[in-house]
């Protein structure tokens, strides 16, 4: 049965969960969302943050799913269909292991990510979400060595797409 989860673009009223997930180690260290220092600093992601939404139950905020525009393959090659765009999801700890990120992946191939080829960028060693990718539909691209500002590793890259990724690659 479905647990009414639904996606809402974030907005001041979501300050305090997204302040606190920002805190929450493996959020920070595996997603985009910076670790914020005070609130004036989330404040001001909400307020420019471009893609993006809150995940919601009736009760409260639960977690954050985004497609990029671009995909950040951290200067390594990989063959990737036209328009490719790069996911990223996080839940609270508390809400994990119930299914509540495969319902809120379907949520957003319904809405905003229907016809997108959809990448997937995870550490190495952030194995629980490489399965949950796998879950997904996601089949392996190829792996690379990711290198940016928010640190480096080999990273598992995964691809959700009706076009196969050697599309690109021919002539
Ligand atoms: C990635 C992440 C969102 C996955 O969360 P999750 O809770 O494992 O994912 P789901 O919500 O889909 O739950 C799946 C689990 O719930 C269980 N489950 C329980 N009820 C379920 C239901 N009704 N439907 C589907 N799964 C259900 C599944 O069996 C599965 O457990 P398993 O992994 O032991 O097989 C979470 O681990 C996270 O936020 N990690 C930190 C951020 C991160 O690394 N993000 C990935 C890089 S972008």
């Amino acid at each position: 049965m479905r647990a009414l989860i639904s996606l809402a673009r974030p907005t001041e009223h979501h300050l305090d969960f997204i302040f606190s997930a920002s805190r929450i180690a493996d959020i920070s260290s595996n997603t985009y969302l910076p670790r914020f220092t005070d609130r004036a600093e989330a404040t001001h992601w909400i307020s420019v943050v471009p893609h993006g939404y809150v995940i919601e139950l009736p009760d409260g905020p639960v977690g954050f799913v985004s497609v990029h525009d671009e995909v950040d393959l951290g200067g390594a090659e990989l063959p990737l269909p036209p328009g490719a765009k790069e996911i990223e999801l996080w839940l609270i700890p508390e809400a994990r292991g119930k299914g509540f990120s495969t319902e809120a992946h379907e949520r957003l191939l319904e809405t905003s990510a229907r016809d997108t080829p959809l990448v997937a960028i995870v550490w190495e060693n952030n194995e629980d979400s490489i399965r949950l990718f796998h879950k997904l539909g996601y089949s392996t691209v190829g792996h690379i060595y990711w290198s940016g500002p928010d640190g480096e590793g080999p990273c598992w890259v995964g691809l959700l797409s009706d076009i196969q990724a050697s599309v690109s690659t021919q002539k």
